[in-house]
């Protein structure tokens, strides 16, 4: 908990969330490689450099043995990360079940499950235990962990009971939660059976953040009107006890994105990629294979461009890179065989022989295949020998790998791109549109932004804002910024630009825990609608 210099840092913090910044993937009994997490969530918090922190979280795998566990967190202690071990039972009904199948679809206003009513309704309360118990689990960890004076900073939807579970057992402990996805209107929120424990067991951290004054807002207005509580300037009081609730719009570590521009790797993608595209204006979307994301919209509102405009039909390509994401759940089994299709059918209307109008690629990896078909075999010789030698240099035989080849090379495609298309139809922030602004610094291409996410608020001066299910509108924003004047782009780039690098991560972070002295700063004076 020191600096490499000795000093001690300002504040240590654990920060708790159900993800870990690396996955686990078994290779043996002993041996484990590590991967980046995708997600903002973890691309944001990466980018907190100045606080002293431990991660606590799930690696997103089943270790059932004590011996994997073991060396499982000997591994993950490198990179200050703690892990939890959930059985494959609890990630069902929690992870899959009551996180993603419930809370998740709520928050983004997508409504309870709708397919087989009484089945869901059987589900839900084992599915509810089992979220509780998962939360006392996280606590378990925490209190294992935790030393007088640390802050513990709570994380997103799936931990909602968290606070209370630290609480229940220190009430000295200075806890914080912080909401990633949107917190929906009180008129949605009050449709979830579990409603008024969720909100409680909310209400028992000292401060509760969100990205948008809209969203702190709807969660002081459900605690007025679902709980019977007191909404005052500063958050919501209950029995004499006040909880600060207040919005802090994250952002990213946009240096480490403009940096790496620089690297001889990137700059070399971007000489491929650019002489790939020569010609063609590139669109870019990047999402985890999400419903949230507006994937199908995105594709439609394209098709229904190049069906208007022919003259563009060989002068633009969409490359879409989507994550695949949850894919336990069925709702995102179907959404992927959804976008195929759709995806199949429009290259196949619009593609000749030597070109297809969309690349649909399911991770970065693939998207190298993009160069030409001997840079496939060149990106895996690549690929593989690094991990390998990392392999061979591990003396506890856990192969780590890094994102380094993925994200220099979504810098680069980011850099390449002419339009950057984020169609959310709900979105808590939105960080891909962040980082594509970072991104942009010479080429100044043009953000169309959905107005459902909330980056929509910070960056939608310089952004085209759309309705993502007015899929006439998308089309037409397309058209728009194919024909935008350079003095326009980079206007609007410059609004944009100026943003992401000012409203960084850290900022972010250090506002948060800052508040964190508990100390009030000019908050709004009504959460009035
Ligand atoms: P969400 O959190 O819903 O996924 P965001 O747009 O806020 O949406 O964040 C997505 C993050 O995931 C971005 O930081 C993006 O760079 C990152 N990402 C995208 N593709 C990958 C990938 N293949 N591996 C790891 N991270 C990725
Ligand atoms: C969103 C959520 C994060 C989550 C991420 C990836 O950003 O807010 O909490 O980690 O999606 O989803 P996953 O289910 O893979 O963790």
């Amino acid at each position: 908990w020191e600096r490499p210099d000795g000093r001690p840092f300002r504040q240590r913090l654990l920060v708790v969330a159900n993800r870990l910044p690396v996955s686990a993937v078994r290779r043996s009994e002993e041996s484990w490689s590590l991967e980046m997490s995708a997600g903002g969530l973890v691309t944001a918090l990466l980018g907190v450099k100045e606080f002293e922190a431990r991660w606590i979280g799930w690696a997103g795998v089943n270790v059932p043995d004590e011996a994997g566990q073991r060396t499982l967190t000997k591994a993950l202690a490198e990179k200050k990360c703690i892990p939890v071990f959930l059985d494959e039972d609890i990630v069902h009904q929690y992870y899959n079940g009551y996180c993603n199948n419930i809370l998740w679809p709520l928050f983004h206003y997508i409504g309870l499950p709708q397919e087989d009513r009484l089945a869901t309704t059987r589900s839900f309360q084992s599915q509810f235990a089992a979220y509780k118990k998962a939360n006392q689990m996280f606590a378990n960890v925490v209190h294992q962990h935790y030393e007088e004076g640390d802050v513990v900073w709570c994380h997103d939807y799936h931990l909602m009971f968290l606070p209370k579970c630290l609480k229940d057992r220190n009430s000295q402990m200075k806890v914080g939660w912080f909401l990633h996805t949107p917190f929906p209107s009180p008129e949605i929120h009050r449709t979830l059976p579990s409603r008024s424990e969720l909100l409680h067991a909310v209400l028992a951290a000292d401060l509760v953040g969100f990205h948008t004054y809209d969203y702190a807002r709807h969660f002081v207005s459900a605690c007025t009107r679902i709980l019977g509580l007191e909404g005052t300037p500063e958050g919501v009081e209950d029995q004499g006890r006040l909880t600060r609730v207040a919005a802090f719009p994250i952002g990213i570590d946009s240096d480490r994105f403009i940096r790496a521009l620089e690297v001889p790797q990137v700059q070399e993608h971007i000489r491929e990629l650019k002489e790939r595209f020569a010609g063609r204006k590139v669109m870019l979307g990047v999402d985890r294979l999400d419903m949230i994301k507006g994937i199908p919209q995105k594709i439609l509102a394209f098709e229904k461009f190049l069906e208007e405009n022919p003259i563009w039909r060989d002068k633009v390509v969409l490359v879409q890179i989507a994550v695949p994401t949850r894919t336990d759940v069925p709702e995102y089994q179907k959404l992927t065989s959804q976008v195929h299709e759709i995806v199949r059918r429009i290259n196949g209307r619009f593609g000749t022989l030597s070109a297809v109008p969309i690349h649909h690629l399911v991770n970065l990896l693939l998207y190298l295949s993009l160069l030409n078909l001997q840079d496939v075999y060149t990106c895996l010789i690549r690929y593989f020998p690094a991990r390998w030698i990392i392999c061979k240099e591990e003396e506890n035989n856990i192969l780590t790998t890094d994102r380094s080849l993925d994200f220099h090379g979504l810098c680069a495609l980011y850099a390449v791109t002419d339009i950057a298309l984020v169609t959310s139809l709900r979105d808590g922030m939105n960080l891909v549109s962040y980082e594509f602004v970072a991104c942009q610094d010479s080429k100044k291409g043009v953000l169309i932004l959905s107005e459902f996410a909330g980056a929509a608020q910070s960056l939608g001066a310089g952004a085209i804002l759309v309705n993502p299910w007015n899929i006439t509108e998308v089309a037409a924003s397309i058209g728009q910024a194919l024909n935008m004047s350079a003095e326009e782009r980079e206007k609007r780039h410059r609004h944009n630009f100026v943003h992401v690098t000012n409203h960084t991560a850290q900022e972010w972070a250090e506002t948060f825990v800052s508040w964190g002295d508990w100390a009030s700063h000019g908050i709004p004076n009504s959460w009035d609608e």
